[in-house]
């Protein structure tokens, strides 16, 4: 049995305070939930700000995006360590946002995966294929190159903590919720690809959860989906009822 996770990626939302006035939100509405993972991902600045707001209610923390050295002259970037250090224990890396506007590729997908997997953090890799390459029918094309891309190099037991979260970008932030089916077809193919690369035992194991205009609306239709494992939900996660309505789907 896999256990759900559901995780919310607050994206460029919430200062310090407006973060900590949603956990007080949060945490009351997910309190008892013990066969969930819950995980918020703040900015970088907050993320130093919530463990204390964080102890007791079994919501782990996670940041938006990582760097793969460990220290020296990158300006701008943090590393695995200081991750760790401000309280974070997963990452998600490779977001279709990160891989839009900043240049991320397979590539350095790769780099951030492995650094983070060094660092003891949990990666949360996004894949997921654009309306383009969809109509041209290449989805499965698109999802199999960047999980050969960004998971290039490692053992089964390297790869073992490593979570996936397909998110179809033309369902991200637009309202256009992947059907049940199509979702359902993505991840028993993404599936497919891990067994071949890491061996069944692992296929089993790893948690692929989707992410793209999930919404309490919609959650439970997708959770119920065999190769469904949870979701990554952005617009939804920042508000505490949408969100604990979510995780309990999740259940
Ligand atoms: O990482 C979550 C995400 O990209 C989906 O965003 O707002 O469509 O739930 P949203």
């Amino acid at each position: 049995m896999r256990k759900p996770v559901i995780a919310g990626n607050w994206k460029l939302f919430k200062t310090k305070n407006e973060a900590l006035a949603l956990i007080e939100e949060l945490a009351p509405l997910v309190s008892g939930v013990s066969n969930v993972e819950i995980v918020v991902a703040p900015v970088f600045t907050v993320l130093p700000t919530l463990p204390a707001a964080l102890a007791g209610t079994g919501i782990s923390l996670a940041a938006q995006d990582v760097f793969w050295e460990e220290e020296g002259a990158f300006t701008g970037e943090v590393s695995p360590r200081m991750l760790l250090d401000a309280g974070a224990s997963h990452v998600i890396i490779g977001h279709s946002e990160r891989r839009q506007y900043f240049g991320e590729t397979e590539e350095t997908v790769n780099k951030k995966v492995k650094a983070a997997l060094k660092g003891a953090l949990v990666p949360i890799m996004c894949i997921g294929e654009t309306l383009e390459a969809r109509e041209a029918g290449d989805t499965f094309k698109v999802l199999e190159r960047q999980l050969r891309g960004g998971l290039e190099g490692l053992t089964a037991t390297q790869f073992a903590p490593v979570i996936i979260a397909y998110e179809p970008v033309w369902a991200i932030g637009t309202g256009k919720v992947a059907s049940d089916d199509q979702a359902q077809e993505a991840h028993a193919f993404i599936r497919s690809v891990i067994a071949e690369m890491f061996g069944k035992p692992a296929a089993e194991k790893v948690r692929i959860l989707y992410g793209g205009s999930v919404k309490p609306e919609n959650a439970k239709g997708l959770m119920s989906r065999p190769d469904i494992d949870g979701a990554l939900v952005g617009g939804a996660s920042l508000k505490g009822s949408s969100f604990a309505s979510i995780v309990r789907y999740g259940e």
